[in-house]
């Protein structure tokens, strides 16, 4: 009998932005098309902000709708982890505006950065404090708005990112529901291959600087790739392997939704069935921290996810940061 020690998820919400943006409109701004996309990424469309919209609108949103799902009250919240790279502000973390919006009066709140690995990275770290004993209730979220850094003169980015977040509320484990077993991973050698270097103390904002195009995004597309798939599937094995379960045992995979062809490629490896595998990159696109919790709460919502249910997340980002869960519903 596997064993979950980790946090437990009471409930989930997440946020996207009404305006979409279709491969067609991207057809009017850059040189691409409808077809290259599809076939290169599996994207139809993604859901992106206004100009100016911050973060924390997006966040504010999904947790309200995770804490109502938890049946939690903010106050009872008494500690806010949020995985993004597009906070409102520099500072302070936009996990403080969120607390102050939400009424979470007595939670410590902060950002963490690990890019696409974001939610899963501050769950992991939710659930070490949660089993401190110090805290009681962990609201964990991810998201961010790409679309405020995607220099949209750029083929090779422009198409991949939408804007989008999520949340769970999370409790210690019962010992029957929560993370059996997680993971997470950096490599900062490959920090240039995917990376903003702009707007920091690196790079302070100058005329210059925006000239440059220093605050846009710059990656490699085809090394990312590469080292994706690699250090994904890397991480499920390592957390198939430490929790004792083997694959058969994992009702649902949630990969990253970055693109289709990596997550066609994971689950090659694994030779998963694809009706195991969750996908929204289709409808969404690359929603880096948002991904896996706004991916997470469609599958708990349209039943995919049901009490008992085992299920497997993997991510990777820049930094490069990855990580994997198993968590039992
Ligand atoms: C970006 C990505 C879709 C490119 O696909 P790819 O199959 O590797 O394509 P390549 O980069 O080899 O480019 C192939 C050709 O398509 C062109 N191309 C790139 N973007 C294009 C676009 N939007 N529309 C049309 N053509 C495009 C390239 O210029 C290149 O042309 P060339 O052969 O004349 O030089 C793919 O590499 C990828 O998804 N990488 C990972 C990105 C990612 O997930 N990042 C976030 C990680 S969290």
């Amino acid at each position: 009998m596997i064993t979950s020690r980790g946090a437990m998820i009471l409930g989930t919400g997440h946020a996207l932005p009404e305006r979409i943006l279709t491969n067609s409109d991207l057809e009017k701004i850059v040189d691409t098309s409808d077809q290259w996309i599809v076939e290169r990424t599996g994207i139809r469309q993604r859901h992106v902000v206004t100009p100016g919209t911050p973060l924390s609108e997006l966040v504010i949103r999904a947790a309200e709708r995770a804490l109502a799902d938890a049946g939690v009250n903010a106050a009872d919240i008494d500690l806010i982890v949020l995985g993004s790279v597009t906070g409102d502000m520099k500072f302070p973390a936009t996990a403080c505006l969120v607390q102050e919006a939400i009424g979470a009066k007595h939670a410590a709140a902060f950002d963490l950065s690990a890019a696409c690995s974001g939610f899963l990275y501050s769950y992991q770290v939710a659930s070490a404090l949660l089993a401190t004993g110090n805290f009681k209730h962990a609201l964990v979220l991810g998201g961010d708005v790409l679309t405020s850094m995607v220099d949209w003169s750029d083929r090779d980015t422009c198409v991949l990112f939408g804007d989008g977040a999520g949340a769970a509320v999370l409790a210690p484990s019962d010992g029957k529901r929560g993370l059996i077993y997680g993971c997470m991973h950096s490599n900062g050698a490959h920090a240039k291959l995917l990376y903003n270097p702009g707007g920091g103390s690196l790079h302070p904002p100058t005329h210059e600087s925006i000239d440059a195009k220093q605050h846009a995004i710059r990656m490699e597309g085809r090394e990312v790739f590469r080292h994706a798939v690699t250090s994904m599937a890397e991480a499920l094995q390592e957390v198939l392997q430490k929790s004792s379960l083997t694959l058969n045992e994992i009702d649902l995979l949630i990969p990253h939704q970055a693109n289709l062809r990596i997550i066609e490629a994971l689950g090659k490896r694994f030779a998963i069935s694809s009706d195991k595998v969750f996908i929204n990159v289709d409808r969404l696109g690359n929603t880096s921290a948002g991904s896996i919790p706004i991916a997470l709460d469609e599958a708990l919502k349209s039943g995919r996810i049901v009490p008992g249910s085992t299920v497997a997340m993997v991510t990777f980002g820049a930094g490069f940061t990855w990580a994997a869960a198993a968590i039992r519903f």
